[in-house]
């Protein structure tokens, strides 16, 4: 299924190539990155045990409002339309105290929807069918009623989850993409990645973009470039990805 946002770097266009790459068996499937999940909601039938992680405490915040309230965030949500003074209004309430999750949750997806390029700063003017988005939240609660949400940095969630039967997708941000995301990211954390998952017990799989920084880095395990056409920032290009596995 889809997911219900858009997001920097979502992995909406390769999944199919990191979903035909997955091994036959798993127990325990972990989505370190999280993001908008393309690749968590592209798994049919879900795995039963299920781990969906992002740090951006905003974002995780959204997903709990969803699998535990979804019917009050949808009423939250119902009133609200496609405005550029709602749009600013719920931009500046993030930084306001004496929300509650589900009011801050209902301001987040209101911003993710209707900025341009899900860059959650400025107003996309191209319609959007918001209230139907609201309606899909529904879909999204019941799937993701037994999916474990954490709101950890990855060298904790791949302690805790580590088993030879556990398989890590990790989707990080990008080499020199690092800035569009709230959480910062910077060279010493690719670095610090690459040495969390070299003591990975269980199956990785890792998608990068197609840089010599990445190939070295990660030059004892497999790695296959692949071509993808692009968005990023409302910029469209086509460029080189990698998908880089243990197995
Ligand atoms: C490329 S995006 C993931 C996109 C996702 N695969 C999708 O399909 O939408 C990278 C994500 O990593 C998160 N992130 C950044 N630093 C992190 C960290 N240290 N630990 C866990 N997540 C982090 C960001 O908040 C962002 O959502």
């Amino acid at each position: 299924m889809d997911s219900f946002i858009k997001w920097i770097g979502g992995k909406k266009r390769l999944r199919k190539e990191i979903l035909s790459r997955f091994p036959e068996q798993y127990e325990r499937y972990i989505e370190v990155f999280g993001g908008a999940g393309w690749v968590l909601f592209g798994i049919e039938p879900p795995c039963h045990f299920e781990v969906f992680n992002d740090l951006n405490g905003d974002l995780i915040n959204l997903y709990r409002c969803v699998k535990y309230h979804s019917q009050e965030l949808q009423r939250e949500l119902n009133f609200s339309i496609q405005s550029r003074e709602l749009f600013f209004d719920a931009v500046n309430q993030m930084n306001t105290r004496g929300y509650t999750d589900i009011q801050r949750a209902a301001r987040y997806f209101l911003i993710i929807k209707e900025s341009f390029g899900a860059n959650l700063s400025s107003f996309g003017t191209r319609p959007t069918n918001f209230l139907s988005a609201v309606d899909y939240l529904t879909d999204m609660a019941e799937r993701l009623k037994s999916t474990v949400i954490e709101n950890q940095d990855f060298e904790k969630i791949l302690k805790t989850y580590d088993r030879k039967e556990s398989l890590f997708y990790l989707d990080p941000p990008y080499v020199e993409t690092e800035k569009y995301y709230a959480a910062e990211f910077t060279k010493a954390d690719h670095i610090r990645l690459k040495n969390a998952l070299q003591k990975v017990k269980g199956k990785f799989i890792l998608s990068y973009n197609d840089c010599k920084f990445i190939r070295e880095l990660y030059a004892e395990y497999r790695i296959e470039g692949i071509s993808r056409k692009n968005q990023l920032n409302g910029q469209k290009s086509e460029f080189q990805e990698l998908i880089i596995r243990n197995y």
